[in-house]
């Protein structure tokens, strides 16, 4: 099932002029004007040349005739891309203080600490939110450090010390920025750290082998994917080095990955290249719709620091840096978003848990989400799987973005096997 990662330079050439290709095909993305749509997309209806892009597995195999269907007028299916899952029993649990998208979350025992995210597009959090799992209550609020990004955040915890890279500094399209910090999760303490390199948009972030790691993520103008990947030497809360050490680089790059330490191994799944950049010369920044094309592709690094290709999702999945909980043998992940619609060409949340066992390399659909939603902050605890936050979809018949949530769910995992 292993096998090594070789053919990427050339696509990633391509993918840079395609890349170069989205900026002069810019659609203009309005936001809703009310406020439980702000982040709704609407007058979409660009196409993308999806075609001079990486292989795309479209989920459905009916969308030409229902292309005719929309010719003749009648309103699509937009569920197309739902995968058959197990119904499974949510419990509507406290809501969070605030409703988040793009936040960022850490779970160490017990507490779900929940970090920054946007509240409307024009407004961002800079603050933390504590869930306690052992009486299921919110509460704990404190404050993030002026300097730190509010949303597209790298972070990792060490089981005391939360490590911080950071992501976009305000709302709308505004860009990265390079600083990093550490929080003590016992002192409520945060530190600086020596900055990234170049600032990164939503990397992928890992502590392993006693160096954190940053992988990808997307250029400052926001759309362009890196692929550089660096680490740096950390213990208890503090860099041991003053610089960044270049790494191998990761072979697909763009941000909204999961990344995850397993068994000492290092594992980089799904994600994206491209996204919304701000619309040039516009004050505010506001965001702009550019194309961006998601994948499901899971790599892995291992003693010998080369990129090995494992299978991949079982479909294309971005939006899930924090919505991932290791479970015994195995990642459950929790939503996200897949390849656009292939007629209307919108976003489409995906409502479908995966969970991906590291032992048999094995993907599998454990169930149905309440709603389809992205950028879901997850934990686990006793059992149970929870997740919060995010933005969910339209509602059953349409997959598209809309409501942003602070909604917490949970449901008892019966793996069984
Ligand atoms: C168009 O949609 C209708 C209603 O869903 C369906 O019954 C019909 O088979 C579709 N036609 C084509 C050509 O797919
Ligand atoms: C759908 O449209 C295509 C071309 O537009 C046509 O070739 C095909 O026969 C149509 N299919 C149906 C089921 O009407
Ligand atoms: C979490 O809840 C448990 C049970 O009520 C309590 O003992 C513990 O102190 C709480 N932890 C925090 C950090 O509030
Ligand atoms: C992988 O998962 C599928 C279900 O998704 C199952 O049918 C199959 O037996 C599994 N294979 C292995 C090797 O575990």
């Amino acid at each position: 099932m292993v096998r090594a990662a070789g053919k990427h330079t050339s696509a990633r050439l391509v993918l840079i002029c395609v890349g170069l290709l989205g900026i002069a095909l810019i659609a203009d993305f309005l936001w809703a004007s009310s406020s439980s749509s702000r982040f709704a997309l609407i007058g979409a209806n660009w196409a993308p040349p999806v075609s001079l892009l990486t292989p795309i597995t479209i989920p459905n195999k009916g969308v030409d005739s229902q292309k005719n269907n929309t010719t003749t007028g009648r309103v699509l299916s937009a569920t197309f891309a739902d995968l058959p899952a197990p119904e499974l029993k949510w419990e509507k649990m406290a809501a969070a203080p605030v409703p988040r998208l793009d936040g960022a979350a850490m779970q160490i025992k017990n507490l779900l600490y929940v970090f920054a995210g946007y509240g409307t597009i024009d407004y961002v959090h800079s603050h933390v939110d504590i869930y306690n799992f052992s009486d299921n209550t919110w509460g704990g609020r404190f404050d993030m450090p002026k300097e730190m990004a509010h949303s597209h955040l790298g972070m990792v915890t060490d089981g005391r010390y939360i490590y911080i890279v950071n992501g976009q500094y305000g709302p709308q399209c505004r860009g990265p920025t390079s600083h990093t910090f550490t929080l003590d999760t016992e002192t409520k303490k945060w530190q600086n750290m020596p900055p990234l390199p170049v600032p990164r948009y939503a990397p992928a972030t890992q502590l392993w082998r006693g160096r954190l790691h940053v992988m990808g993520g997307s250029k400052e103008n926001r759309h362009t994917p890196a692929v550089d990947h660096w680490s740096l030497a950390v213990k208890d809360g503090k860099a041991l080095e003053k610089e960044w050490r270049t790494e191998v680089p990761i072979p697909k790059g763009g941000p909204h990955r999961a990344s995850i330490v397993y068994n000492d191994r290092l594992y980089v799944m799904g994600g994206q290249e491209g996204d919304f950049m701000a619309k040039p010369g516009s004050p505010i920044f506001k965001c702009s719709r550019r194309n961006e094309v998601v994948y499901g592709d899971v790599y892995m690094l291992d003693d010998e620091m080369k990129w090995k290709v494992l299978p991949p999702m079982p479909k294309p999945d971005s939006h899930i840096e924090f919505a991932w909980a290791l479970v015994d043998n195995s990642v459950i992940i929790v939503g996200g978003t897949t390849e656009k619609h292939p007629i209307t060409k919108k976003m489409v949340l995906v409502g479908e848990m995966f969970q991906f066992n590291f032992d048999t390399l094995n993907w599998s659909v454990i169930g149905k989400l309440p709603f389809r939603v992205k950028t879901t902050l997850v934990g686990f605890w006793k059992g149970w799987l929870y997740f919060t936050s995010g933005q969910r979809d339209k509602g059953p018949e349409d997959p598209a973005p809309k409501k942003v949530i602070g909604e917490l769910w949970r449901t008892k995992l019966n793996l069984g096997s």
